[in-house]
């Protein structure tokens, strides 16, 4: 009785450049294991949603512990997926991470309220990078930043302003 009930996250967990990118040939350029360390503990236990060429880069295996989402205009196999980011969190009740990649990150900025960004050190030069989307101040205010682990990464969490 009388027990505050927090809404359940609906958010992006992404680690990137300083300029935004994320993926290069269908992969993610750089490994820091205080970054996987960051993304495990975070959506451990929640549903996490992904776009087909994400699914395809981790081999179509779901990661456990977590209900695995596929978005696609397709059907795919042996995965739960939706046509739509809307029409996936529209299934979801409880913590849902938005994790990637570019495309889906950008079709699903105007639907989350968190932004959970770890920013990397590497410095990719390719033009064929894939991106986040631009994060626009005016409606993102960053509410904590924090050097994760070795601290040559930093953490940074964006709410909804
Ligand atoms: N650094 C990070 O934190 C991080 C995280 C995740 C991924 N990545 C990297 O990001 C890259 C992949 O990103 P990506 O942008 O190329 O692909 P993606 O977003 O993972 O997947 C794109 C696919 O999702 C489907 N899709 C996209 N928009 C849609 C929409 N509005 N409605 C319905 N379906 C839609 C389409 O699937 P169909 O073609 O089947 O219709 C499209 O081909 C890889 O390099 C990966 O390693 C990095």
């Amino acid at each position: 009785m009388g027990e505050a009930h927090s809404m359940p996250v609906r958010g992006a967990i992404v680690a990137m450049t300083r300029d935004n990118i994320i993926g290069l040939n269908g992969t993610i350029p750089w490994h820091h294991s205080e970054d996987l360390k960051r993304f495990k503990r975070t959506t451990m236990g929640a549903t996490i949603v992904m776009g087909r060429l994400t699914w395809e880069s981790i081999n179509c295996k779901a990661l456990p512990g977590r209900r695995n989402i596929v978005i696609s205009r397709n059907p795919v196999e042996k995965i739960e997926s939706y046509t739509s980011v809307p029409e996936a969190l529209e299934a979801c009740d409880s913590d849902t991470w938005i994790i990637g990649g570019g495309q889906i990150y950008g079709a699903s900025l105007y639907w989350i309220s968190v932004l959970d960004v770890t920013y990397v050190p590497d410095r990719i030069n390719d033009e064929r990078a894939v991106r986040f989307p631009t994060i626009d101040p005016s409606i993102w205010e960053q509410t904590s930043s924090e050097p994760l682990g070795d601290s040559s990464l930093l953490n940074v969490i964006y709410r909804r302003r």
